[in-house]
């Protein structure tokens, strides 16, 4: 089929190109010319793994292009992902959907015959009714077909979620275009995701509501590790022991830091924003919000116990500062919040990421970056384990201590066995959701 994809961010970029290796002819567009330039020559602005290979090979075979001519693509297209960005709005909670709308406007203006328009990007419920009357402003009823289909993508798993989904959900009531899409992701349905067809209102709302759900998981598992802390028990065996009810699911059960990304506090707010909206308050999500934004504050009060207090001048290093491992993306990550707390109290930081990912940092004087792991955490106070890369599932514990009086780690992904770390002399080590001693 003809596909064009309106934005080259990380899902419009990831499902192009997949939708490409499944033979489709894929034009993906986006302003940049400088960006575009760099992905016509195989080379992607964004750290996912497998991705820069998929793009070669399918500029290579011809399907896959890249474009800045978007009325011209959309023209040579029978059906047109909208996957520009929704982040949050100046109000601090809903999602801001200028460039949705405008999008549609250009649409509308420039294109004649029909098309399929698919809103890839995450919006509230009844977005898809605002587009549907932007595009048919001036128009014909009926010239375009407006329909959701949220994606479901995690970064740094992304191409496995695109080929192997659980689910491909579809909201339209228009018989024929289900029939087009379930011949779309047929290679994908016929592995075993299961092909959701609803109202085009249903599907952006389970697009939310799965966020905000897997938000609970965490928060929840979070809020049970502080319990465990207390009563001395491993949140570690707890998830495995609810984990294994199906009703339950062992996924989205790892105790951590605060989530953080581009998506689970922007969407989880935006939800709570139209839950007020439409007077249906929403108080778990509202719940699941505080929670993080407390989670945030009791780690950071964990490191103040852990160090007595005693803060300024002190050295932290991190391990890992974007959100998660498997990707470079530093938004909403904990570890900048955490860092900017140790900062404003006199403290010095240390920081080793390796997919060098740092703009953010950058700007801190007190703050270094190390492309050296060991250089890092040399002649450090604290070390804290923030992000759950494998290389620092292996850490070569000798070293460290050659380099270190006394090494104090506090892991926020518990990579280690509690028990080995306390027979170990000269290692004083934390971690979550296990008996807290500090
Ligand atoms: C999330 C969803 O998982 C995707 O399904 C969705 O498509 C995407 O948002 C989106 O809306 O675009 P992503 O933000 O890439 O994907 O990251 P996740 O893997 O979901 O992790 C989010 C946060 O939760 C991270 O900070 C991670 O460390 C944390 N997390 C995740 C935990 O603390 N524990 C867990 O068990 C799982």
């Amino acid at each position: 089929m003809k596909i064009c994809f309106i934005g080259t961010g990380y899902v419009g970029l990831v499902s192009g190109v997949c939708f490409s290796d499944l033979g489709n002819s894929v034009i993906c567009i986006d302003k940049d010319r400088e960006k575009l330039t760099q992905l016509e020559n195989g080379d992607i602005p964004i750290f996912e793994p497998g991705l820069s290979e998929l793009v070669r090979k399918n500029l290579d075979a011809g399907r896959l292009s890249f474009s800045d001519d978007l009325i011209g693509s959309i023209k040579k297209s029978d059906i047109v992902f909208i996957a520009v960005g929704t982040p949050t709005a100046k109000d601090g909670v809903s999602a801001d959907l200028s460039q949705v709308f405008s999008v549609a406007k250009l649409i509308s203006k420039g294109i004649k015959s029909h098309k399929i328009i698919v809103t890839k990007s995450t919006v509230p419920i009844g977005t898809g009714d605002k587009i549907e009357k932007i595009l048919n402003k001036n128009k014909k009823k009926g010239l375009f077909t407006i329909i959701s289909n949220p994606e479901f993508l995690r970064e740094g798993e992304a191409i496995k979620d695109f080929k192997y989904p659980d689910r491909v959900v579809i909201g339209t009531n228009d018989k024929r275009v289900i029939k087009i899409f379930n011949e779309l992701y047929r290679p994908i349905i016929n592995k075993g995701a299961a092909f959701v067809s609803c109202s085009r209102r249903t599907a952006e709302l389970i697009k939310y509501a799965s966020n905000a759900f897997l938000a609970t998981k965490i928060s929840f598992i979070n809020e049970i590790a502080n319990l465990c802390e207390k009563v001395h028990v491993n949140i570690d065996d707890v998830s495995v022991g609810i984990g294994l009810d199906k009703r339950i699911g062992s996924r989205f059960l790892r105790a951590g830091p605060a989530y953080g990304g581009s998506c689970f506090p922007k969407d989880t707010k935006a939800l709570a924003k139209v839950g007020k909206n439409y007077n249906s308050p929403l108080s778990i999500v509202n719940s699941v919000i505080n929670f993080n934004e407390k989670r945030k504050k009791d780690i950071e009060n964990n490191i103040y116990k852990i160090l007595h207090n005693k803060i300024k001048n002190k050295i932290i290093c991190f391990l890992g500062v974007t959100f998660k491992a498997n990707t470079d993306d530093l938004r909403d990550s904990s570890a900048i919040n955490l860092i900017s707390k140790f900062i404003k109290k006199g403290a010095k930081i240390n920081y080793y990421e390796p997919t060098g990912s740092k703009e953010i940092l950058d700007k801190h004087k007190n703050v270094k970056y190390f492309d050296d792991l060991y250089l890092a955490v040399k002649k450090v106070d604290l070390i804290i384990i923030h992000t759950e890369w494998d290389e620092f599932k292996n850490l070569n514990f000798s070293k460290i201590k050659n380099n270190n009086k006394k090494v104090i780690i506090y892991d926020l992904r518990n990579l280690y066995d509690n028990k080995s770390f306390i027979n170990k002399n000269n290692i004083s080590y934390y971690s979550i959701g296990r008996p807290f001693n500090a």
